[in-house]
């Protein structure tokens, strides 16, 4: 096991395990800040996806990295280098040790960390950029944002950076402005964890020794122990696991089936119930399909909306959206059906159908909604500037209806009645074991 004192990057660079990283790396134009008016930025959780968002970050010109800390030592290490910063593997220690030598904290950790980072980092008035989904669970979520609306000064972003697309911000406005009239139903699905992930099988037994580059104990933090195994958990495969991640839809959701929550005004789900594939104890299922019934306002046709999540290769049938003749059906895309209309957005390349009584229009929205960096937009309102697209208290009810989701998921085909207020399942007590989590011993965070 590695050494959990805070390591500065030199004295890593003489261990055996740094041989073929580091230097090459280095790219002088992410300078370290010697003081000035840059914002201070650590990264938690810097390989995959972190690796992304830290240098993404960095490009911003009034920002300079003065930590990264990953698990991983060879991922620490990579940023490290890269961004001429020192590293350590435990979150913990790095806020302790740089105190206030730091602003803001970008969290880029599977998903059962989240929350209890960025609390840390809140607790400690700094400014968080946390990935997708908020949180691992419901009560997570209502402490984070409640924790940001107490704390207004500091500037949160859910890392859904697809928000900031022009394209969809242009489709969130039609819609808030009647485009499509009132809105009846809506349709999002994505095409994980096929093919992606394992989802719908038991996990395999027994125990495999664990790389010296990486802290077991640190990686599982505040979840249950368990032994490690060989391309099981880290990386990336730890999604489709319940202890860890948050299955298809607490990947998937937040960036496809966030256009409603955005435009409708959409909160708490009132019901969800799952229709699921490949149950078993430790992994979400392979497949399915969740519905999540939301409460009527004044943009939705009706006393209640739902929203029919699919995924695992499930997707609705083109009469369901009551699309015109040959349309064929993609991926990872959301669809809205109002009273005067259609509109349909696709994830990937933010493609656009737009429908009237069956007939494809085309879609003009408001040009002067352009593409913004999330990332960078972030940094903006942390220095005082704007707002974020995804902070946290709206964050934290595109989270709450996913996990809700997952939620619902354990529990297949049982509708689960939701009591938002009292954060309760009402008709299902076993389910209420699931919206809180008691962290494992020593990894308490205050108020979480
Ligand atoms: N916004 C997007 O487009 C997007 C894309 C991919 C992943 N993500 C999100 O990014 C997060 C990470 O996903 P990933 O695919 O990169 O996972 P991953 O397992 O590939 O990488 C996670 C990294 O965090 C490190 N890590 C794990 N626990 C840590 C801890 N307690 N402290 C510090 N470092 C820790 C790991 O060593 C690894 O380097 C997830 O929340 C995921 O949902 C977002």
């Amino acid at each position: 096991m590695q050494d959990r004192k805070s390591i500065n990057r030199r004295t890593f660079l003489q261990g055996a395990a740094a041989a073929t990283v580091g230097a090459a790396w280095l790219n002088p134009s992410w300078a370290r800040a010697e003081g000035g008016n840059k914002l201070r930025v650590v990264g938690v959780g810097v390989g995959g996806q972190g690796w992304h968002d830290i240098t993404q970050v960095a490009e911003h010109p009034d920002v300079a990295i003065v930590g990264a800390v990953d698990v991983d030592m060879r991922a620490a290490d990579r940023a490290g280098g890269a961004l001429n910063c020192d590293i350590w593997q435990d979150y913990r220690e790095a806020f302790r040790d740089l105190a206030d030598g730091f602003d803001a904290v970008v969290v880029s950790t599977p998903d059962h960390m989240h929350a209890s980072i960025a609390m840390a980092a809140m607790n400690m008035d700094k400014h968080v950029y946390c990935q997708k989904p908020l949180t691992w669970c419901v009560a997570e979520s209502r402490a984070l944002s409640a924790m940001a609306q107490q704390k207004g000064h500091l500037a949160t972003q859910m890392g859904t950076q697809w928000a900031s697309r022009g394209a969809k911000r242009q489709v969130i406005a039609a819609i808030r402005e009647g485009i499509i009239g009132k809105i009846q139903k809506v349709y999002a699905w994505s095409d994980r964890p096929a093919g992606w992930w394992p989802q719908g099988v038991e996990i395999p037994s027994g125990e495999d020794p664990v790389p010296q580059n990486l802290d077991w104990d640190l990686w599982i933090g505040g979840a249950p122990m368990r032994p490690y195994k060989n391309d099981t958990y880290a990386p990336f495969k730890w999604r489709g696991v319940k202890d860890f991640g948050t299955g298809a839809i607490g990947d998937m959701a937040c960036h496809i089936a966030d256009i409603p929550f955005y435009a409708l005004g959409l909160t708490n789900p009132t019901s969800m119930i799952s229709q699921a594939n490949d149950v078993n104890d430790d992994t979400y299922p392979s497949s399915q399909n969740i519905t999540l019934t939301f409460a009527g306002n004044d943009k939705i046709d009706g006393d209640t909306l739902e929203l029919f999540w699919s995924d695992g290769g499930i997707k609705p049938a083109a009469e369901d959206l009551g699309a015109p003749a040959g349309f064929e059906v993609p991926q990872n895309t959301c669809f809205l059906i109002g009273t005067e209309g259609t509109i349909g957005f696709r994830h990937e390349d933010a493609k656009v159908w737009y429908w009237v009584n069956g007939e494809e229009k085309e879609f003009v929205g408001n040009r002067r909604l352009r593409d913004r960096n999330h990332y960078h937009h972030w940094v903006d309102a942390c220095m005082g500037w704007g707002e974020t697209e995804t902070h946290f208290a709206f964050a934290s009810k595109l989270t709450e209806s996913m996990v809700l989701g997952t939620l619902a998921s354990r529990f297949p085909g049982r509708k689960l009645e939701w009591d938002a207020d009292n954060m309760r399942v009402t008709n299902l007590d076993a389910a209420n074991a699931f919206i809180a989590r008691d962290y494992r011993e020593g990894w308490d965070v205050e108020n979480l």
